[in-house]
């Protein structure tokens, strides 16, 4: 068999496609990417079928040619509103009589931390853990990461439990395999694409990573390097551009090329001399930069708002010292930075790219196809660790079963 991992980012402007391959020495290279326009989506969920198996095909054919490898199965991710998360915990004593805390205690506790009521039309997605802490006979607690080989007599844990509707992973799964392929399993966008560009230190620090794309603005939140919230709002560049041919009386294309072409977010940026030349009614007509920026700012820093709203009434008034990391399409608009510094009250603003993953040429460093990367990335780790075992080709038949085997503890990855 192949070592290639497939990272395939279904998105309501595009989908992704990205191929990796390990080398001999297990060092990952990036050899295929594809891409295609997407349009059976709407603010991140697939809501035509055919419309977004052609995309995907189109882009999994892109990704084939440039890599010269065929595509049997693939990592998706998934997100948008669709997907919820909480914070839970548990508790077990440890089993071992030695008071050894093993793999089958930790295994027990995350269990018992899963084991929570939520609706029926949900499944869990992952099982985070985020911190453990270790109890012994004389109530000395120590907090920790890895509990292996401590000595306790009780093991606690603190989780982040994601989890997302079932019609939306069936959907997925639909898309996918009627499209010819095994999915090996289902990724929150956010969490895989905090795996290929956030540092170790903004994990451990406490970073803010925001996901503007065309339908959806998508949040997660690490700390203490596992993330601590996770949410996402159904509005992105989309709700922008036709903003823009709203306001300015110009069709949705003649929109989105201003926007792409001349687009700010920050009025400071924009000097008063500078014009814009626009189509309307088959005439060019001039019109000041400065107007096009009164429309996007707004909406943008809106939609900043509602993030950080979301952000905030999560995880309270717990302090993040590290950076906020903006990804996906919106991040390429002039001023975003700046916005979302003035929005969050930080200057530790930046824009996430993949940049460490060799075999990528720069055409692909940006901040839109961070997510593909990131399912490359987060899910070649874990498969190197094992942790994942891929998936057979028999589980078209058993849809809960089939969900079920989702259910991913993400011990090794944060
Ligand atoms: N240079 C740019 N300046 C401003 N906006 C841009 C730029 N390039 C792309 N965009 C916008 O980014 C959006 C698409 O982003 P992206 O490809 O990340 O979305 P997606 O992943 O398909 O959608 P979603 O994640 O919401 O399902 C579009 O609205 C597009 O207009
Ligand atoms: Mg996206």
């Amino acid at each position: 068999m192949s070592d290639i991992v497939v990272g395939l980012d279904i998105g309501t402007s595009n989908v992704r496609v990205v191929i990796g391959e390990h080398d001999e020495n297990e060092k990952l290279h990036i050899i295929g990417v594809g891409t295609a326009p997407s349009t059976g989506l709407r603010s991140g969920v697939i809501v035509n079928i055919e419309a977004t198996m052609k995309a995907v095909t189109a882009a999994i054919y892109d990704a084939e040619l440039m890599s010269g490898h065929e595509v049997n199965s693939c990592f998706v991710g998934i997100g948008s509103t669709q997907v919820d998360s909480l914070n839970s915990k548990g508790q077990v004593s440890v089993s071992n009589k030695s008071r050894e805390i093993g793999q089958n205690d930790i295994n027990r506790v995350i269990e018992c931390a899963s084991n929570i009521a939520i609706p029926l039309d949900r499944q869990v997605l992952h099982v985070v853990p985020q911190m453990y802490t270790v109890e012994n006979s004389v109530d000395i607690v120590e907090k920790t990461k890895d509990p292996t080989n401590m000595l306790g007599s009780r093991l606690y844990v603190d989780v982040h439990i994601i989890t997302a509707t079932t019609t939306t992973m069936q959907n997925i799964i639909t898309c996918a395999s009627r499209s010819g392929y095994t999915v090996d399993g289902i990724m929150l966008k956010t969490l895989a694409t905090a795996q290929s560009v956030l540092t170790e230190e903004e994990k451990e620090l406490g970073s803010i990573l925001i996901d503007m794309g065309g339908g959806s603005t998508d949040v997660i939140v690490i700390a203490d390097g596992a993330p601590i919230c996770t949410a996402s709002v159904p509005f992105g560049g989309l709700l922008v551009t036709n903003d823009i041919s709203v306001v300015r009386g110009v069709s949705t294309e003649t929109a989105e090329t201003i926007k792409i072409s001349q687009g700010c977010c920050w009025a400071d940026l924009v000097s008063d001399n500078e014009e814009v030349l626009i189509q309307r009614n088959g005439r060019a007509e001039s019109i000041p930069r400065s107007e096009i920026c009164q429309i996007i700012q707004p909406r943008v820093g809106e939609i900043f708002e509602m993030i950080k709203e979301k952000v905030y009434s999560s995880i309270g008034n717990r302090r993040l010292s590290g950076n906020v990391v903006l990804v996906g399409g919106g991040a390429k608009m002039s001023g975003v930075i700046e916005l979302a510094s003035a929005i969050f009250g930080t200057q530790s603003v930046r824009i996430g790219m993949s940049s460490k993953i060799s075999g990528l040429s720069d055409e692909y460093r940006s901040p839109d196809f961070t997510t593909a990367i990131g399912l490359v990335v987060a899910n070649s780790d874990v498969l190197s660790k094992g942790n994942i075992k891929r998936n057979g080709k028999d589980y078209g038949s058993d849809k809960s079963g089939f969900l079920q085997k989702f259910i991913n503890f993400f011990k090794e990855m944060f």
